[in-house]
């Protein structure tokens, strides 16, 4: 994103059009749960809510918002589970607290969308952190020997971060991508599928380019 204050949905075009190219599948065969996870204005899903029947829709956002839950998603979906198949974090800096709960919570069904925008938290705030390095399968004393996260340790931990799943069993159906011209924001579109039985599968994930561009498929 370039430099200057946050504003949500800088990019709403590009974030609607990434979430269409999955709900629209998905919602032939399935009844649309929505958890908004990082709900702010609610531009994206009020925008969404017109286009496709969303049966359930809740809210949720740090901040205090009318119709909103108050809460750390992430919290949220550790200690209540998933309330939704269709999973939403567009925080500004990374959403991988919300996902690897999500992933580690029992689901609805078999076959959830999860959408992400990963910000440039990682970039500016420091240190890596110990989720992270964990999904990358090393040891949380790293989280202080590493160098400051940079766009480049950011991007190089991605992979590890999306195909966290794996480990326990769920497969990457499908992932879409997408980032806004000039920024460094990428946006990702996943739909995912559990399977009985678990294995380690791990696969890196495709550079960036602008435009929602489909990542693979069927990666089990
Ligand atoms: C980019 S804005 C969201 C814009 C929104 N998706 C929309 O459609 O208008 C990011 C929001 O995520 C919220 N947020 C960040 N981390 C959060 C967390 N762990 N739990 C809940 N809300 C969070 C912020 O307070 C902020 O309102």
């Amino acid at each position: 994103m370039p430099a200057g204050p946050q504003t949500d949905n800088t990019s709403l075009p590009l974030k609607l059009a990434l979430r269409r190219k999955l709900l629209a599948p998905f919602a032939e065969s399935h009844e649309l749960r929505v958890m908004d996870c990082c709900a702010g204005g609610r531009r994206i899903w009020t925008a969404l809510r017109k286009e496709f029947p969303v049966k359930s829709y809740i809210a949720f956002d740090k901040k205090r918002l009318p119709g909103t839950l108050r809460v750390d998603s992430a919290r949220w979906i550790r200690q209540v589970g998933l309330l939704g198949n269709v999973i939403d974090v567009d925080t500004y800096g990374e959403p991988w607290p919300q996902y690897f709960a999500a992933l580690e919570a029992a689901w609805p069904g078999p076959q959830i969308l999860v959408f992400l925008t990963l910000g440039m938290g990682l970039g500016t705030l420091g240190k890596i952190s110990k989720a992270v390095l964990k999904a990358a399968g090393l040891k949380p004393h790293w989280h202080n020997r590493l160098p400051p996260a940079s766009l480049q340790l950011r991007d190089i931990f991605l992979s590890y971060c999306l195909t966290r799943g794996c480990d326990n069993g769920t497969i990457i159906t499908e992932a879409w991508e997408a980032s806004p011209a000039g920024s460094e924001t990428r946006y990702f579109g996943l739909r995912l599928r559990r399977r009985k039985h678990a294995s380690a599968v791990r696969k890196k994930a495709a550079p960036t380019t602008a435009g929602p561009q489909r990542k693979g498929a069927d990666r089990g």
